[in-house]
């Protein structure tokens, strides 16, 4: 058995787990698994930017910590907990000024000042950005600095499971995608920063890593899934191939047209218009497709051309790149046919138990990112908040790791145990995958997508929500004799993608389960059968857990504050 021994181990080489280890690398031995290397994460595919109440424009220079928190549990739907969201604006300034001090090359105004620009639910220009490339300008910043300073990775390995002795976390068993091999990593800490589930719908703006790893090992380790049923939708997705087209765009002044030529969403939010929160927009694009005033009953218009060829060219390359590229479409010339698609989970690894943010039930693991709810997007995030949440509390986690006490009172002789008989789980697991004569991991993940995206999307209801429930069950049961075709363990992306899919499936069955049992409309999940919210009854968090094969809800309240419960309308 191979075993590295760590102080502190951070899965996931995205932002989150980077800021985490810049924290610890000083004061302790810790390293980062990554199933990438760490510069394709997820985070670099960020666009549009990174909240912080810097006031550096003169429509913003009224704006404050308080107002961001305040607009950030309005867009929540007040689910968000407003201890976590107060600490998330009033940590935002330090953050962002922090990153620059890392050299993040943040586009500028002529006062040299970090430019800012407005973005959906926000009451001032708040969101600051490098061009529309802000994720991947700032995971490489992050990334430097972690190479600075000698954090230690051990890139392209796999997390499989984690190992628990009693209630508390002893390590993890990773797969060397490379060799093949599955490694013990021992560690009393272990955080999980591995993103989000996005693909476990087939129109999504995620990358294809994105299969909840972090979240499925927690799940099956006994750790509850807070607010899963809150998937939010981007309202701008390029039709075809659902890439993110920024909401910058919209920031930047963008209009959205259906095919009679009309800006649709005075309809629905006559002073925000394109601004209003992402929930709302995706609702909006999605019921004028519904309703015939789509394009091809697929798409509609986001128009940039008035914005001009400088504009469009300074502020948003990467998007006019991708609209050519993708779509055949000049947005300095036509506009871009855009649908809603999945975009990001605003629910995920209970993170907030016991005072630490980031602490979940199990001693001694920690989740921060997509990977978590802390939480401080509720039913539905504002956009640049999330760039936000991995450093914010990514530097928060460290710092709580770091003043833990040590657990190393567990017997060698039960971590031990624990290995052996996580590993031996594992290679069973492997073997019966190559002897099973059943479907292949393709055909299982197709249908799974298939009954998410029709089923759990913008808009749903108690008997399709049903239907997909029943759907997954199948799909579990076809996953039980799952084929893999090769048992040799060298780069066998079969054998990967069928960890994934493991992982993809518990997760897809959790969020269909919480959009099933919470019977309101809040946010992103909006039900067609029920379509109010119901604070009386639903404004708790859904947590859900599987015991002996079922799975459980069970509830927690909502942590409230300054900020008086109130309908929402912009
Ligand atoms: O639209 C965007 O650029 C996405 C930003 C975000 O999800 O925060």
């Amino acid at each position: 058995m191979k075993v590295e021994e760590f102080d502190a181990l951070i899965v996931g080489g995205g932002l989150s787990g980077l800021r985490v280890a810049i924290e610890l690398v000083d004061t302790m031995n810790v390293a980062i698994i990554s199933k990438v290397y760490p510069l394709r994460s997820h985070s670099g595919a960020a666009q549009g930017g990174i909240n912080a109440a810097l006031g550096n424009t003169e429509a913003g220079k009224n704006d404050s910590p308080k107002t961001h928190a305040y607009d950030t549990v309005y867009g929540s739907d007040y689910l968000a907990d407003q201890d976590a969201v107060m600490v998330l604006a009033k940590e935002a300034p330090k953050i962002v000024i922090e990153l620059e001090s890392m050299g993040a090359p943040f586009s500028r105004l002529d006062s040299g000042l970090i430019a800012q620009r407005p973005f959906g639910g926000a009451g001032f220009p708040r969101t600051c950005y490098a061009g529309d490339r802000t994720g991947h300008a700032l995971l490489h910043t992050v990334y430097e600095q972690c190479i600075r300073k000698g954090v230690k990775f051990f890139d392209e390995f796999f997390l499989v499971d984690l190992i628990k002795v009693g209630n508390c976390i002893a390590g993890l068993v990773a797969l060397d995608i490379a060799s093949g091999e599955l490694v013990v990593f021992r560690s009393e800490s272990v955080v999980l920063a591995t993103g989000g589930f996005g693909r476990i719908y087939k129109r999504s703006t995620n990358a294809i890593i994105n299969t909840g790893d972090g979240l499925g090992a927690a799940f099956r380790a006994g750790v509850p899934m807070q607010d899963c049923e809150f998937v939010q939708f981007h309202p701008t997705t390029l039709f075809g191939t659902n890439i993110l087209i920024t909401e910058g765009a919209r920031g930047e002044g963008g209009y959205l047209f259906n095919k009679n030529k009309e800006r649709f969403m005075n309809k629905v939010a006559p002073k925000a218009m394109e601004l209003a929160p992402r929930d709302i927009v995706a609702r909006a694009i999605d019921t004028e497709i519904l309703e015939g005033r789509g394009f091809d009953d697929s798409y509609v218009h986001l128009d940039l051309t008035h914005l001009g060829k400088e504009k469009i060219m300074e502020r948003l390359p990467g998007i006019r790149d991708i609209s050519m590229y993708f779509a055949g479409v000049d947005p300095i010339e036509k506009p871009i046919p855009v649908q809603p698609g999945q975009h990001y989970s605003m629910g995920g690894i209970a993170s907030k138990y016991k005072g630490d943010f980031g602490e979940t039930p199990l001693d001694g693991l920690y989740s921060i990112g997509e990977t978590s709810c802390i939480s401080v997007h509720g039913a539905n995030r504002l956009g640049g908040n999330s760039l936000l949440e991995t450093i914010v509390f990514g530097r928060y986690v460290g710092k709580a790791i770091f003043k833990k006490e040590s657990r190393r009172k567990l017997k060698s002789f039960e971590i031990k145990n624990a290995e052996e008989a996580a590993l031996k789980a594992i290679e069973k697991t492997f073997t019966s995958w190559n002897k099973n004569k059943g479907k292949k991991p393709a055909d299982i993940r197709m249908a799974m997508k298939t009954t998410m995206d029709k089923n759990v999307g913008v808009f749903r209801e108690e008997a399709r929500l049903h239907q997909t429930t029943i759907d997954l069950q199948n799909v579990q049961k076809d996953f039980k004799s799952m084929h893999i075709e090769t048992d040799d363990r060298k780069f066998n992306f079969g054998f990967v993608r069928a960890l994934e899919l493991r992982n993809m499936v518990d997760i897809a069955e959790v969020t269909a389960f919480a959009a099933l049992w919470r019977k309101e409309s809040r946010g992103a999940h909006f039900r067609t059968d029920y379509p109010t919210r119901n604070d009386k009854e639903f404004q708790v968090h859904s947590l859900v857990t599987k015991k002996n094969g079922e799975l459980i809800m069970e509830t927690k309240p909502v942590t409230l504050g300054i900020f008086e419960v109130k309908e929402r309308a912009y």
